[in-house]
């Protein structure tokens, strides 16, 4: 197994993008493991390497079908980051002691998560854990205890939380240092413009990650909603305007807002990762962005 090399804070958050492997088992396209290999491959080819897991995804099983690649190909453990979560207690025949879904952010379902996690991903440490949603019996203090211990063990290099509000965020931060907060941003879903967990990352000075950047493909695929076909209408505008495409516009429009968006890809696609790449000379002007904005909301602004 490849020993920890700590990774640094300062390289994860130069990531223009990350993949998201919630798609890429059970829950999507059920890839094989040499199709996993391959596109593991591609991804670094295209200077992507930073992979969004969740211990719940395919049902407990995506970890370690990942895992399953890392183990015979060790060499590439080293040449990506590996974040994934906890925190979200599901049903499933993986987990029978579960009898309903709940969220348990204890440090006794923490610890033991992330043993589950590093054996499922057949590696000797997680690059980056998130608490996947906030568990409303949380201690701060026993989080930010059992982060140190994690950290101290050589588990876990880094820390962050996903779907927090921002008192919940304040609440830990103020205890132990996080570096990023996962949150869903896209033109389908807007709140956190205006909900105040953009500005708290830049009050910090934190990249925030965005989950299902493109509305998990609702905004890209064709639909007969009234309201989809509208913002799909002035994303086609834009696409003349620009010479892109509407992948292309919807990561320009996240990367506008001054925080640094990381939008995790959520694509089993090597072409859209290369689509992804191209978009970053792509910068819309500021009335485009609220042209979006508008078309997505419905209504001009006040
Ligand atoms: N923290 C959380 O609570 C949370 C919740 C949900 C997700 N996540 C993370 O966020 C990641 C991304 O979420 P997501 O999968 O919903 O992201 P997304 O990128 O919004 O949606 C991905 C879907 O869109 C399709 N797609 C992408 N580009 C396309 C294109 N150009 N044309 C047509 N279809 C296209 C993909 O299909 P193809 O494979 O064919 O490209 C896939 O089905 C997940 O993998 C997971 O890591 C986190």
């Amino acid at each position: 197994m490849t020993k920890n090399p700590k990774s640094s804070i300062k390289e994860y958050i130069t990531s223009s993008f990350m993949l998201g492997t919630m798609r890429l088992g059970k829950w999507g396209c059920n890839m094989s493991s040499s199709q996993i290999e391959k596109f593991v491959e591609g991804c670094i080819e295209n200077e992507l390497v930073d992979f969004d897991h969740a211990d719940i995804y395919g049902s407990y099983t995506t970890e370690s079908d990942f895992g399953a690649v890392l183990k015979i190909r060790s060499d590439l453990r080293n040449q990506i980051r590996i974040t994934t979560k906890c925190g979200i207690k599901m049903v499933s025949e993986n987990r029978p002691k579960q009898k309903i879904k709940s969220y348990d952010l204890t440090k006794k379902h923490i610890k033991s998560s992330v043993e589950n996690s590093l054996t499922a991903l057949q590696t000797e440490y997680i690059d980056t854990l998130l608490l996947h949603r906030p568990d409303f019996l949380f201690d701060p203090y026993d989080i930010a205890d059992t982060f140190i211990e994690l950290e101290r063990e050589g588990k876990v290099n880094h820390f962050g939380v996903s779907n927090f509000s921002t008192s919940q965020f304040d609440l830990l931060h103020g205890i132990f240092p996080l570096i990023t907060h996962q949150v869903e941003i896209s033109l389908l879903n807007r709140k956190s413009f205006e909900d105040g967990v953009l500005d708290q990352c830049q009050k910090y000075r934190i990249k925030p990650l965005a989950w299902s950047p493109m509305g998990g493909g609702v905004l890209l695929k064709k639909s007969n909603d009234q309201s989809i076909m509208k913002i799909q209408k002035q994303i086609s505008l834009l696409c003349e305007k620009y010479n892109a495409g509407a992948d292309q516009i919807l990561l320009a429009w996240l990367r506008k807002h001054p925080t640094g968006i990381i939008p995790v890809l959520g694509t089993s696609k090597l072409s859209r990762i290369k689509s992804a790449n191209d978009s970053l000379k792509i910068n819309i002007t500021h009335e485009d962005w609220y042209l979006l904005w508008q078309a997505a909301s419905g209504k001009e602004i006040a």
